[in-house]
């Protein structure tokens, strides 16, 4: 039996359990939620938000009317169509075609079930195939095993350590020209609609 897949509003790409759509207004009280937790904001070491909703809600609004050309966000959607956490690119580099990488699973209860790795990819083969980048790099925290193990997964390779306030970071890379050199398998790779 053949099952069919309707694309989601504003798709982007799709993997086998993960798709990638554009970020709108309704993902606010998501990312307000999970931006305002101090448990989450511990794996980007940075602090909780302060500000409250209404605010919070005014500057998302202004994001999405008038987009930064130094960063862009995807929501993440499972299977069903719930919204589970956001990927993201910034500190685009138009003249060495780079840009880092974040991302985040906001609901504890998808951890380590294939999500972000499956995010991961997708956004990096959009980014090196379809987007013109060369290098996307990204900094992880030392103590964050399951992050470092799931960019590993995703085709990062280790390239620095960094220290920033009391922090370690491990730096890490994927470059186009080694693309079909790492262990990702095609069959799992994105499939781009737009
Ligand atoms: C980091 C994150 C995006 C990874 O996504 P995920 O869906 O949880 O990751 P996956 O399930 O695809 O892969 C996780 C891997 O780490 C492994 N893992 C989990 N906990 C681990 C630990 N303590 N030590 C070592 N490996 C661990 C999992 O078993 C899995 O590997 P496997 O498939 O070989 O078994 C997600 O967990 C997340 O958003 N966490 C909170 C925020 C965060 O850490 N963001 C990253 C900041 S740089």
């Amino acid at each position: 039996m053949t099952t069919m897949t309707t694309a989601v509003d504003g798709e982007v790409a799709r993997g086998v359990r993960a798709v990638l759509r554009e970020k709108r207004l309704d993902d606010a009280e998501d990312d307000f939620r999970w931006r305002s937790e101090p448990d989450l904001s511990r794996y980007d070491a940075a602090r909780p938000l302060s500000m409250d909703y209404e605010e919070f809600l005014a500057l998302y609004r202004e994001e999405l009317l008038y987009p930064s050309q130094y960063r862009r966000s995807l929501g993440i959607e499972d299977e069903t169509g719930k919204h589970i956490g956001n990927v993201m690119y910034y500190n685009i580099d138009a003249v060495h075609h780079e840009t880092e990488l974040g991302i985040t699973i906001g609901e504890p209860d998808y951890w380590s079930k294939g999500y972000g790795t499956e995010a991961s990819r997708l956004l990096i083969e959009r980014l090196l195939r379809d987007l013109g980048f060369k290098r996307v790099y990204l900094k992880t925290l030392e103590w964050n095993q399951r992050a470092r193990r799931s960019f590993a997964k995703a085709g990062f390779t280790e390239c620095g350590r960094a220290y920033r306030s009391g922090n370690s970071f491990i730096l890490m890379e994927i470059r186009r020209e080694w693309l079909d050199l790492t262990e990702v398998e095609e069959a799992e790779l994105a499939t781009p609609v737009v």
